[in-house]
């Protein structure tokens, strides 16, 4: 396995992703999922170029400003559109794709941005700050529509509680903050006292629907495979079921990528230890084929 030099913020399972994606000096990669740029230094450390995208623009300004990063182009857009971002670039073909989804620990900690449910902020989660926020969702959408957010995107079957008392909640004022919407969920929930907050898979089933991970994950793996070379290899770890069994369905269902485990790489204990983000992480790993026979 791959040493990994010690970093301040250490990327969920790097020494799997830099063994996958095998960087060597003159390799390009894609990194749909810049954040705070943690696996592109280490591609970068082997020799390789990158390309990072992201399409928050905080998170761009912070990979601008670090330190030891030559050999990366930064590029501010949606993973989805990867393609055309790169072909803008001149560059229609890479050795390899890693795409770290979700949120960075930065967007969560950020008190503006309205991801967490424990620090009030207002209610936005718009990863790339545009469009529909959490709030225009919550504050808008229709009660039917509301419970089939929270219960496709969190899987919470009280979905249709929780609906009616938002319903009933903005019927008195709109709901502008992280706080109120927590609370209104907390009681939506009969009983809770202790434990995980009821209000953990509201909020994840609006950033998702916020900002369309779903939607943004299928068109990304199919841009990937597009823009790999033969023998290019691709790298997605994900962060619950909803997320991984996209991936899972599309390699399956793919011709030119193979698998390269029959399971997801999960992290070590002594990683899920030290990293508590890393308890959920899934990666999982393919090639495209057509790569050359090494005599
Ligand atoms: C989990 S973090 C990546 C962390 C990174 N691998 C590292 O080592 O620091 C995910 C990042 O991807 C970005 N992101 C999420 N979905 C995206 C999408 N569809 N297109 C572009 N960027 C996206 C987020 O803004 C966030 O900065």
């Amino acid at each position: 396995m791959t040493a990994i030099p010690t970093l301040t913020h250490l990327p969920v399972l790097a020494a799997e992703v830099v063994d996958a994606l095998q960087p060597t000096p003159g390799k390009v990669f894609v990194d749909g999922t810049l954040g705070g740029a943690g696996h592109t230094r280490l591609l970068l450390e082997a020799g390789a170029r990158v390309y990072g995208i992201d399409q928050d623009p905080f998170a761009l300004e912070r990979a601008r400003q670090q330190e030891g990063l030559e050999g990366l182009s930064v590029l501010q857009g949606n993973y989805r559109d990867m393609a055309e971002l790169l072909a803008a670039q001149g560059v229609n073909a890479v050795d390899g794709v890693l795409l770290d989804i979700g949120v960075s620990s930065f967007q969560l900690d950020d008190g503006e941005r309205g991801f967490s449910y424990h620090t009030e902020a207002p209610l936005d989660m718009r990863m790339s700050q545009s469009g529909e926020s959490a709030a225009d969702v919550v504050n808008g959408y229709a009660p039917e529509d509301l419970a089939s957010i929270i219960y496709e995107y969190g899987e919470d079957r009280l979905s249709r509680r929780i609906a009616r008392a938002i319903v009933q909640a903005r019927e008195q004022a709109p709901i502008e903050t992280t706080v109120q919407l927590a609370d209104i969920v907390k009681r939506a929930y009969p009983g809770f006292s202790k434990g995980i907050h009821p209000a953990r898979r509201t909020f994840q089933a609006l950033r998702i629907y916020v900002n369309d991970e779903l939607g943004a994950l299928r068109d990304g793996l199919s841009a990937a495979e597009t823009i790999l070379k033969p023998g290019g290899r691709l790298a997605v770890i994900s962060f619950h079921s909803l997320e991984d069994r996209i991936v899972k369905r599309f390699l399956l269902g793919s011709e030119t990528l193979s698998a390269l485990t029959k399971r997801p790489v999960i992290a070590s204990e002594a990683e899920q230890g030290s990293n508590p983000r890393a308890r959920s992480a899934k990666l999982r790993t393919a090639e495209k084929e057509g790569a050359e026979e090494k005599s």
